[in-house]
């Protein structure tokens, strides 16, 4: 990647936060009124289960032909980046390290917990076929590494943990975690406020003191802020498309939406209104320590060199022009009209690290969340941020 990186613009303002606060402040349990939909019993679980038990992973080959290829290892770029730094900050303080890693999927972090050096992860998922491939995944791991080597340990759940407990499940019953990461994750859980409080409780009850929940989430301004500038039920463009219900009520808990990523139909996630969930965080005794959207996140962290090696280390940005064998992720110019512009800019050093338009707009969706937990209670007053 050349050290330049061009990305489309777009105002990054939240819109409608006054009318998702009306809401919250009226709606929230934790505010004195009961939850406007209760907890039906399953819910969407098995749906979700099944659609990620079904989903096949492909091989490295026909990752790298995808349309979206870019924005995939531009995700992983940004978790890699979250969980190094807060092993960097763990590790200060303690030499083991012990993980959850809560809905886990087929262990797409499994190295990232391997390159951190930790002692001990905990892999939970709803979806058992996945968990299963996640076992697997370790296991190869652990035979293909070094003698030398030490390699964690780990255990896997299959639970619906936003509504069964963990701690019912754990081999060690006194086991205590350094860090919960739940990447992708949380949103499913925002059904009903039983769910959001269960999958809360089981990231935060055996945190250890200054332990931290980190995690990747849609963030609900930018999905609120894109559906109200459309003009019907959806959004997108060719890589992605967002759809709700309905347009103008955002009710706290169980407010639906389907994300669509090329093409692929996704099951029903539900917005997640942050202020609330800083709210609901208070019980298990969590202070946020910072929240960004990806665009904040990348801005802030691309200014380090290590992290610019890796980010083209993991090919999360494409070059711009393309070399003489490549192709750009999209044949369409108007994708790369914010790249083109900067590579005619006088003195600008070619090639450009860039991202299609239509990618970026669909990974600019999503916010990077950083708890820690205070034993006492006391806010704690460091920042992830530079
Ligand atoms: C988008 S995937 C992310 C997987 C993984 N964290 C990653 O970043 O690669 C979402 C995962 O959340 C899991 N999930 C959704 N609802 C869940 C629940 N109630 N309990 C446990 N896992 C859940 C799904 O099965 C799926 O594996």
């Amino acid at each position: 990647m050349a050290e330049n990186s061009s990305y489309p613009t777009e105002e990054q303002q939240p819109a409608h936060t006054s009318s998702l606060k009306r809401r919250h402040e009226e709606d929230s349990p934790e505010f004195g009124s009961p939850p406007k939909k209760q907890d039906t019993g399953e819910g969407h679980s098995l749906k979700v289960a099944s659609h990620y038990n079904t989903l096949q992973e492909c091989g490295l080959a026909e990752r790298s032909r995808s349309r979206i290829v870019h924005l995939r290892n531009f995700n992983n770029w940004t978790k890699s980046i979250l969980i190094g730094e807060i092993l960097d900050k763990v590790r200060r303080e303690r030499r083991d390290v012990a993980v959850l890693d809560l809905g886990c999927g087929k262990g797409g972090d499994l190295l990232k917990w391997r390159k951190g050096r930790i002692s001990k992860l905990v892999c939970a998922d709803i979806a058992d076929v996945s968990v299963e491939q996640c076992r697997q995944r370790y296991d190869d791991m652990r035979r293909r590494s070094h003698p030398n080597e030490r390699i964690f340990s780990a255990e896997f759940i299959t639970a619906d943990c936003s509504r069964e407990l963990l701690s019912d499940k754990l081999s060690d019953a006194e086991l205590k975690f350094d860090i919960c990461s739940c990447q992708f994750v949380y949103h499913y859980s925002f059904e009903s406020h039983s769910q959001a409080d269960t999958m809360l409780r089981n990231a935060c009850e055996r945190l250890r003191p200054g332990g931290f929940f980190i995690g990747t989430t849609p963030d609900s301004y930018e999905l609120v802020k894109r559906l109200e500038a459309s003009d019907s039920n959806s959004f997108g463009n060719e890589v992605y498309r967002v759809t709700f219900r309905k347009k103008g009520e955002y009710p706290l808990f169980g407010c639906q939406y389907e994300f669509n990523l090329e093409g692929v139909v996704d099951v029903p996630e539900f917005l997640v209104y942050f202020p609330l969930l800083v709210e609901m965080a208070k019980k298990y005794n969590m202070r946020l320590v910072f929240k960004k959207t990806f665009r904040e996140f990348f801005q802030d962290k691309i200014k380090d060199e290590q992290n610019r090696i890796l980010l083209q280390r993991m090919q999360g940005l494409e070059q711009y022009p393309a070399d003489g064998r490549g192709r750009l992720a999209s044949d369409n110019p108007v994708e790369y009209h914010h790249a083109e512009r900067i590579a005619k800019t006088p003195g600008v050093r070619l090639p450009l690290g860039t991202m299609s338009k239509s990618e970026w707009e669909a990974t600019s969706t999503y916010s990077c969340v950083l708890y820690s937990l205070s034993s006492c209670g006391l806010p704690l007053c460091f920042f992830l941020s530079d």
